[in-house]
């Protein structure tokens, strides 16, 4: 039976097939540790916990909500940017919540995208930014991840020479999963590019808020002058306030795009429950000590990562943001690809990490590794790292014809 058309276009999740790999070890009594998802593993702070059971008893909390959001929320998340970007929104025209930045980022997608549309994504990135649109009936055309002359190249032959023209580029700094970041300059140079060729830009600010150079904290686009005028911006507070179950994130911006998504999803859903979206705007209201404390405890767990498997003999490159490194699988291995690689180390290892190869295929020489496990369980992941490279040689040897056939 041939499959559906949509279903043909999503491929299997290729973080499938190491938490296989994973389970299956688990099952056989391993204990893994686990730097693949980037799952945050740090506690919501209570302020914000407190303020959810308290609007869960109020009366009417429990009716359906609004799908844009209350606008309680949407005034907190324009607070948000004014504070921290010197950026004004309109809560009611410029500011959609949605339930998480990934649901608003493919129903972005779905809004915009007419079939065989060609949008400009990086490779390699967060999978929604390609498979949004693909659902969507659109066509991927590839650029790099990066900021450098390279990136605005390649947007330039693809202005040139795909048919028809692209209408979006997907940007994503910091990025997940290279972890590298980008400063205004690069914004400004994204909306004079997107102005002058009629693309919009949809940019994917995820891990705003973790970040480990004081004095560079990560931009928004919409600081770049003209960026109102094709641009949207997605932020989430699953890594900013350790929230990703909650589902809440947002689409700033350009109203038009806006009015789109808040058209589509009138149609999909009523918002989140009430009373996450009240303790939502207490957590952007409220102190940030607790933004504070989040970001030196990933600051510490990156120097301990890099520290201790660089001195295991693997190498990695220090992530100036995200909850990310981006780290060349070690040179005996990398014939192999990311996922035979990152089966072997959950199985000799037991450490699991994300397959570059996941992220598309200009991944596929390296893993991407969470810091999402404290800092005992990371030195302890990289004295196993030592002593599987210890014994590369022998591994290779015996598992290379399987990996073949497998
Ligand atoms: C770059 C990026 N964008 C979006 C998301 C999804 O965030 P949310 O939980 O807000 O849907 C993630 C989650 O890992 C991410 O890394």
């Amino acid at each position: 039976m041939s499959e559906f058309h949509s279903v043909r276009r999503l491929p299997p999740y290729v973080f499938e097939q190491v938490n296989r790999v994973k389970a299956a070890a688990r099952k056989a009594g391993a204990d893994i540790i686990d730097l693949g998802m980037g799952n945050p593993d740090l506690p919501t702070p209570d302020h914000i916990n407190e303020k959810l059971i308290e609007a869960v008893t109020k009366p009417r909390t429990n009716r359906y909500s609004t799908s844009k959001g209350i606008p309680g929320l949407r005034r907190a998340q324009a607070a948000y940017y004014a504070r921290r970007f010197g950026v004004k929104l309109d809560p009611d025209t410029q500011v959609v919540a949605t339930l998480g930045s990934k649901e608003g980022f493919a129903n972005m997608a779905q809004a915009i995208t007419a079939p065989g549309d060609v949008v400009l994504a990086p490779n390699p990135s967060y999978p929604i930014h390609a498979f949004g649109f693909l659902m969507a009936g659109g066509v991927i055309r590839n650029v790099p991840a990066t900021t450098g002359p390279e990136f605005f190249h390649a947007l330039e032959r693809a202005v040139m020479h795909s048919i028809p023209k692209p209408i979006a580029v997907v940007t994503c700094f910091p990025s997940n999963p290279t972890a590298e970041v980008a400063d205004i300059e690069f914004y400004k140079d994204v909306v004079r590019f997107a102005k002058q060729h009629d693309l919009f830009v949809l940019s994917d600010l995820a891990y705003s808020e973790i970040y480990f150079d004081e004095n560079n904290p990560p931009p928004s686009i919409l600081e770049a002058p003209g960026a109102f005028d094709v641009a949207v911006e997605f932020t989430s507070l699953s890594k900013t306030f350790s929230m990703p179950g909650w589902r809440v994130g947002f689409a700033v911006g350009n109203e038009r795009l806006l009015a789109a998504l808040a058209r589509v999803k009138s149609y999909l859903d009523y918002g989140a429950y009430t009373p996450i979206q009240v303790a939502a705007s207490a957590a952007l209201n409220g102190p940030e000590d607790c933004i504070v404390e989040m970001r030196e405890i990933y600051r510490k767990r990156r120097d301990i990562l890099v520290d201790s498997f660089g001195r295991a003999g693997f190498p990695v490159p220090s992530p100036k943001a995200s909850m990310f490194a981006w780290a060349p699988i070690p040179e005996k291995f990398r014939s192999l690809g990311s996922l035979e690689f990152s089966k072997l180390l959950v199985e000799k290892a037991h450490v699991a990490v994300a397959p570059g190869i996941g992220f598309g295929e200009h991944g596929d020489e390296y893993v991407r590794i969470a810091l999402v496990e404290n800092e005992h369980r990371i030195r302890q992941a990289a004295r196993s790292v030592r002593r599987f490279l210890e014994t590369a040689d022998e591994t290779l040897h015996n598992v290379v014809p399987l990996a073949a056939a497998r």
